[in-house]
C-alpha cells in the first residue's frame, strides 16, 4: 500500500530531512512512527500525502507512483487518505455536523448521502449528541474526534495522523488510539506519528523509528502469545495417561513410535 524506495528529501534551504528511506507498509497495517522532534516524521507523512516531493527515490501510495502523478490525479490520491492533524483544523464557524459534512460535499456527495453518512460516522466516534455543537463548545478530545470523523467520512483506505494526541490530555489520548485501533480493525490502514512512549508500548503495533532522517529501527507488530487452551491441555493429559498406563507392546507404543520416528516405526 505504501512503499518508499531509496527516498531522500532535502529542503530548499539544504536541510536533509530524510536519507535513503526504504519502507513497505501493507494494506491493513497499524504503524507507529516515532522519533525526536526534527527527525523527519512529518516529512515522511508529507511525502505520502504528496504535499512534498522526494529529492531522490520513489514513493508509491495506494497504487499511485507519486513521481508519475499528474496534477489532475492529486485529488483522487488524496481521497484515498484521511488526515488527522495535531491542531484539529476544524472550522469554528461551522457545527460539528457541517465540519464533517463539508469534507463529503467537496467530493460531490449528494445531500441524501451526507444525511445518512455523517450521523453514522459521528456515532462511530461517540459524538452523536454533539452534531449541533460548535468546535469551541467541545473539549480537546472531542474536537480531535470530530477531526477523526472528518478524516473517516469518505471511507479512506488509509488514515494518517501526525501527533493526533499532542494537544489533548493523556487519558483522552488512549481513547483516540482505541478509536484508531477500532478503525484499523475494520480494514483501514493506520499510520500514527507520536512521541508518547506509553501509548506505543501499550498498543503492541509495528514501530518505525526515525532518527536524523534515517529509519534506525522497524519492529514488527508483536504477535499476541497464544495461550494453551483447555482442550489442548486435555489432549496432552490424555496422551500422557495413555503412555504411562499402557503395557509395553500395546497399540499406544506404536503411536508413540510414530510420533518419535516420524511414522517410520517398525
Ligand atoms: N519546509 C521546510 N523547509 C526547510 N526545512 C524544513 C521544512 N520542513 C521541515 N524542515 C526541517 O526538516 C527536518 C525534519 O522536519 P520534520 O519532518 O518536520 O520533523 P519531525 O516531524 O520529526 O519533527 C527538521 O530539521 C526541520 O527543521
Ligand atoms: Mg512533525
Amino acid at each position: 500500500m505504501i512503499e518508499f524506495r531509496g527516498v531522500h528529501k532535502t529542503y530548499a534551504n539544504g536541510t536533509k530531512a530524510l536519507r535513503d528511506v526504504n519502507i513497505n507498509i501493507e494494506k491493513g497495517e497499524f504503524v507507529f512512527i516515532v522519533g525526536a522532534s526534527g527527525a523527519g516524521k512529518s516529512t515522511f507523512l508529507k511525502l505520502i500525502m504528496h504535499e512534498e516531493v522526494p529529492t531522490a527515490g520513489e514513493v508509491i501510495v495506494n497504487g499511485y507512483k507519486l513521481s508519475k502523478l499528474k496534477r489532475r490525479e492529486i485529488p483522487y490520491l488524496r481521497r484515498t487518505m484521511g488526515i488527522v492533524f495535531q491542531d484539529f483544523r476544524l472550522i469554528n464557524t461551522m457545527t460539528v455536523f457541517d465540519n464533517v459534512a463539508f469534507a463529503m460535499r467537496v467530493t460531490g456527495a449528494s445531500k441524501r448521502e451526507v444525511r445518512k453518512r455523517v450521523p453514522y460516522i459521528l456515532g462511530l466516534v461517540g459524538l452523536e449528541n454533539k452534531a449541533r455543537s460548535y468546535p469551541m463548545e467541545l473539549s480537546g478530545g472531542e474536537q480531535q474526534r470530530v477531526s477523526l470523523a472528518r478524516a473517516l467520512v469518505n471511507n479512506p483506505a488509509l488514515i494518517i495522523a501526525d501527533e493526533p494526541t499532542g494537544n489533548i490530555d493523556p487519558e483522552l489520548s488512549y481513547e483516540i488510539m482505541e478509536l484508531l485501533t477500532e478503525i484499523n480493525r475494520r480494514g483501514t490502514t493506520v499510520l500514527v506519528v507520536t512521541h508518547e512512549h506509553d501509548l506505543v508500548s501499550h498498543f503492541h503495533r509495528r514501530v518505525i523509528v526515525i532518527e536524523d532522517g534515517t529509519v534506525v529501527s522497524d519492529v514488527p507488530q508483536e504477535q499476541p502469545a497464544v495461550p494453551v487452551s483447555e482442550p489442548a491441555n486435555d489432549v496432552v493429559a490424555d496422551v500422557l495417561d495413555t503412555i504411562q498406563s499402557a503395557p509395553k507392546g500395546s497399540p499406544a507404543d506404536a503411536v508413540i513410535d510414530d510420533i518419535v520416528n516420524g511414522g517410520d516405526a517398525q
